[in-house]
């Protein structure tokens, strides 16, 4: 494994444009749990309460989950040490970008500052109909939180399925991703259009690909070139002293 950390390693400091992109994994070691997989929350719950139509046709059954496991249950979360080396990375020049699809602000709260949620994110509440946007805490005051405004529906600013991915975030990723010349793949299944295509375009543009998931995605076989096999926080703090301390 140490040869691999090593040229990953190399990879990314002799890159002109390397990119993160990363999934539910790595945010696992801060207790959020993955959406597939073991303990992924979809076999627990049913994903139709992200549906949009469903969320405005039944929005108190979809607020009590939407409540219970993206403010109650995740709320809490804080950045862990795959956030961190990812953060000290950019500030040291070596990365350019992190598009992420998680919808947790972890990668910001940890000190990145070029982030590119591709699904959004829980910080804040958006109203359905006027766009009026609210602080995340209106969720402990109200069961079904409405617009102070117009009296609509609110909703976390993230995406529901059904939804159009966020612009800018949606073209800067893919931009970004055409754009690198390296990309650290980092706790995805890979699974989810269209963010999972992010990877392939930059690997058909020359992109070089390394990738850490402690199991293989679909991405592995395809187009990885280097499979860092491991958790996200032991594997990111191996390149990160690998990067620079050599
Ligand atoms: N470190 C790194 N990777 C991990 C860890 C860990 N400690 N634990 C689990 N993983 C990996 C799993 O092996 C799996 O490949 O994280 C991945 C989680 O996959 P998913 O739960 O499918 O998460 P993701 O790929 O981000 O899902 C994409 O699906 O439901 C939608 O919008 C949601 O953004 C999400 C999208």
């Amino acid at each position: 494994m140490q040869e691999k950390i090593k040229k990953a390693a190399e990879l990314i400091k002799n890159s002109r444009f390397c990119i993160v992109f990363s999934g539910a994994g790595i945010s696992v070691e801060s207790g959020i749990p993955p959406f597939r997989g073991e303990n992924g929350l979809w076999n627990t719950y049913d994903p139709s309460f992200l549906d949009i139509s469903q969320f405005m046709s039944y929005p108190i059954e979809s607020w009590k989950l939407v409540k219970e496991i993206f403010y109650d249950f995740f709320g809490e979360a804080k950045p862990n040490k795959a956030h961190q080396a990812i953060a000290e990375l950019e500030k040291a020049g070596f990365i350019q970008k992190v598009i992420t699809q998680n919808i947790d602000n972890l990668h910001t709260e940890a000190g990145s500052k070029d982030v590119l949620e591709f699904h959004g994110s829980s910080k804040e509440l958006v109203c359905t109909n006027c766009a009026a946007r609210y602080s995340k805490t209106i969720v402990n005051e109200q069961e079904v939180p409405l617009c102070n405004q117009c009296h609509a529906l609110l909703k976390p600013d993230f995406v529901f399925f059904g939804e159009a991915i966020p612009e800018p975030a949606g073209s800067d990723s893919f931009a970004a991703g055409m754009k690198s010349d390296v990309v650290v793949v980092i706790g995805t299944t890979g699974e989810v259009m269209p963010a999972c295509n992010i990877p392939y375009y930059a690997k058909q543009n020359g992109a070089k690909v390394i990738e850490i998931n402690p199991e293989k995605s679909n991405y592995t076989t395809q187009i990885t070139d280097i499979f860092l096999q491991g958790k996200a926080t032991e594997m990111m703090e191996r390149l990160y002293h690998e990067i620079i301390q050599t």
